[in-house]
C-alpha cells in the first residue's frame, strides 16, 4: 500500500523522513550502526569539500560499487521459479535415485529458465535456443537436469564449445551481439561444422521463438543411465512436455514484442505463477538397453541424434509445478548454480563426450561466476537434505566443521565416513583402447536426422524454416558462407535448398557438401517449396 509520506524539514531546510515521522524501524550501517542523515555526505560547511571521514558514505558506496557479478557466459538472460516434482510411480525396476522410489512423493524444485546468446540485458523474444534447467533437490543430494528446449546440439565435442560460443556472441571488437560480422561469424562456424546441420534446422524452426516458458518443451539432450538397486543400468533419455502443449510466435510478432516489451516471457510466467495459475510439465523418459542401441544407424552416445519418439514412445514418470516466484531475484535466480555433474545415486551419465565436458565446465564456471568455492552455502544452492563433510574455510565460509574433528581417519571416532552401500558408485562399465583424440565414425552421419527433423515439419512450419534461413543468411556478407550453407541444405531437401538459394539470388547451385556417409533417403521428400508462399 501507498502511504501519505510526511516529510520534516532538517536544519540546512532540506526534506527528510523520519523512521519517527513514519513509525518505521531505524536505518543503520552494515555495521548495525544508526543512521542519522542519508541524504547529505559530510562536508565542511554548505559549500565545503566532502570529508573522507564519512564512513556512512564510504560504506553506503562501496557496497553499491560491488553489486554486479559477472553475468553467466552463456545463458545469462534467465528468469527462475520454484516448485515441486511429483512421482507417478516407483521406479525402482530402474533407478535406485530415492526422488523415483514412492508413489506420489513430492520433491522440491528450482528451475531457470533462459537464452542462451544474449546479455542479461537482452531481450526475451530473440530466436534463441532457451535453457530450461531444473535443480531437484533430493533426499540423496541435489540432481541437475540442465537442459535446453531442443533435444540436440551443435556440436559433438564439449572442446567445440568456446568456438561455438565465440562465434555466436558479439564480436570482441565491435561488442555487437548481431552485427554483421557476428552473422557471417556464425553462419562461417555452422557452415564448417557440418554436425551443426540438425540442430540448425530446429533452430530455424518455430521452436527458438516460443510463446513464453510455458508453452515449451525441455530436453537432457545427452543419453544418461539409471542404474538400479541391482547394479542394472538402463539408457535413458529425459524430457519435459508441457501440460498446456507447445506454441510459439511468428517472426514478425517477435520483432514487434521484443520492441514494445522485452520482458516478455518473465512477465508471463510471473503472472501466471502470482495468479495461480501454476504451470506444470511431465517428465518422460525413454529407457533402452545396449542391444536397442546398437539397432540404430547412429549413436545414441552422439548428442546431435534423438532417438524418435515413434520409435520409441516416452513413458510419464512425473509432473513438475511451478508455484512460487523467487522472493529475491539476485539471491535465487541469478545465484543459483546448475551441473551436469550433480546426479544422486542411481542417475549417471554416459560417455557423451559433450556431456563428459560439461561436466567439469560448470563446477568451473561457477566459482569465477559466484567468487567462492562455498557456494553451495548459499540457500538456493545448498541442499535440502542432511550433508556432512570436512571441507572448511574460503571465502565467506558459513560451515565450517565445528566442534568435531575436520579429517579423517581420525582415532576420535568423529566426523562422517562414507558409505558403500548408499553413496554414488559410478556404475562400472568396462572401457578399453588406444589414448587419442578420437572422432568415432559412428558419429558421422550429419544430415538423415537433420531431414527427419524437416519433413516432420507441417507445411506452414517448412516455410518458417526457409524464411528463417533467408532471413539469417542475407544478412550474411561473404557469399561463400551462404553458398555453403545451401550446399550443406542440398544434403537435407532439395526444395528447402533451392529455395533459399533463390530468395538469396544464388545463381549457379553450389554442390552438395561432402557427406561422409549419405543420408538416408528412405525417408519420404518434403513437398516441393514455392518461393512466392509463405
Ligand atoms: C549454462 C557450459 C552445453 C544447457 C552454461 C554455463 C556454462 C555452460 C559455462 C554458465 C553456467 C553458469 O554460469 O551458471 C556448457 C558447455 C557445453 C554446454 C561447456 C558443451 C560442451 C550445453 C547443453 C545444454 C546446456 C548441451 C543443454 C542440454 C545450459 C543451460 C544453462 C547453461 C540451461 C543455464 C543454466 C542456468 O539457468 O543457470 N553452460 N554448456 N549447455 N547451459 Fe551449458
Amino acid at each position: 500500500t501507498v502511504h501519505d509520506q510526511k516529510l520534516t524539514r532538517g536544519e540546512g531546510g532540506e526534506l527528510h523522513q523520519t523512521a519517527e515521522d513514519l513509525g518505521l524501524e531505524v536505518m543503520t550501517t552494515a555495521q548495525g550502526g544508526p543512521v542519522a542523515d542519508d541524504q547529505n555526505s559530510l562536508k565542511i560547511g554548505p559549500r565545503g569539500p566532502v570529508l573522507m571521514e564519512d564512513f556512512h558514505f564510504r560504506e553506503k558506496m562501496f557496497h553499491f560499487d560491488h553489486e554486479r557479478i559477472p553475468e553467466r557466459v552463456v545463458h545469462a538472460r534467465g528468469y527462475g521459479a520454484h516448485g515441486f516434482f511429483e512421482t507417478y510411480k516407483s521406479l525402482s525396476k530402474y533407478t535406485r535415485a530415492d526422488l523415483f522410489q514412492r508413489e506420489g512423493e513430492r520433491t522440491p524444485a528450482f528451475v531457470r529458465f533462459s537464452t542462451v546468446a544474449g546479455s542479461k540485458g537482452s531481450f526475451d523474444l530473440a530466436r534463441d535456443v532457451r535453457g530450461f534447467a531444473v535443480k531437484i533437490y533430493t533426499k540423496e543430494g541435489n540432481w541437475d537436469l540442465v537442459g535446453n528446449n531442443i533435444p540436440v546440439f551443435f556440436i559433438q565435442d564439449a572442446i567445440k564449445f568456446p568456438d561455438v560460443i565465440h562465434a555466436v556472441k558479439e564480436d570482441p571488437d565491435s561488442a555487437f551481439p548481431q552485427a554483421q560480422s557476428a552473422h557471417d561469424t556464425f553462419w562461417d562456424f555452422i557452415s564448417l561444422t557440418p554436425e551443426s546441420m540438425h540442430m540448425v534446422m530446429w533452430q530455424m524452426s518455430d521452436r527458438t521463438i516460443p510463446r513464453s516458458f510455458r508453452f515449451m518443451e525441455g530436453f537432457g539432450v545427452h543419453t544418461f543411465r539409471l542404474v538400479n538397486a541391482k547394479n542394472e543400468s538402463t539408457f535413458v533419455k529425459f524430457h519435459w512436455k508441457p501440460k498446456l502443449g507447445l506454441q510459439s510466435v511468428l517472426w514478425n510478432e517477435a520483432v514487434k514484442i521484443n520492441g514494445a516489451d522485452p520482458d516478455f516471457h518473465r512477465r508471463d510466467l510471473w503472472t501466471a505463477i502470482q495468479s495461480g495459475n501454476f504451470p506444470e510439465w511431465e517428465l518422460q523418459v525413454q529407457l533402452f538397453d545396449q542391444a536397442f542401441a546398437d539397432g540404430f544407424d547412429f549413436d545414441i552416445l552422439d548428442p546431435t541424434k534423438i532417438i524418435p519418439e515413434e520409435v520409441l514412445p516416452p513413458i510419464a514418470i512425473g509432473r513438475l509445478v511451478l508455484d512460487r516466484m523467487p522472493d529475491n531475484f539476485f539471491a535465487e535466480t541469478e545465484q543459483v548454480a546448475f551441473m551436469t555433474q550433480n546426479v544422486p545415486p542411481g542417475i549417471d551419465f554416459s560417455n557423451d563426450p559433450l556431456l563428459q565436458g560439461r561436466n567439469f565446465s560448470y563446477l568451473d564456471t561457477q566459482l569465477k561466476r559466484l567468487g567462492s568455492p562455498n557456494f553451495t552455502h548459499l540457500p538456493i544452492n545448498a541442499p535440502k537434505c542432511p550433508f556432512a563433510h570436512f571441507q572448511q574455510d574460503g571465502h565467506m565460509a558459513m560451515r565450517n566443521p565445528v566442534g568435531r574433528i575436520n579429517y579423517q581417519p581420525n582415532s576420535f571416532g568423529e566426523g562422517p565416513r562414507e558409505s558403500p552401500s548408499r553413496g554414488f558408485v559410478p556404475f562400472p562399465e568396462a572401457e578399453e583402447g588406444a589414448k587419442a583424440r578420437f572422432r568415432a565414425e559412428s558419429f558421422a552421419d550429419h544430415y538423415s536426422q537433420a531431414r527427419q527433423f524437416f519433413i516432420s515439419q507441417t507445411r506452414g512450419e517448412q516455410h518458417h524454416i526457409a524464411n528463417a534461413l533467408t532471413f539469417e543468411l542475407s544478412k550474411c556478407k561473404l557469399p561463400v558462407i551462404r553458398e555453403r550453407v545451401v550446399s550443406h541444405l542440398l544434403n537435407i531437401d532439395e526444395g528447402l535448398a533451392n529455395r533459399v538459394a533463390a530468395a538469396l539470388g544464388i545463381k549457379t547451385m553450389p554442390e552438395p557438401a561432402d557427406a561422409a556417409v549419405p543420408t538416408r533417403q528412405d525417408l519420404p521428400p518434403s513437398p516441393a517449396l514455392s518461393i512466392v508462399e509463405r
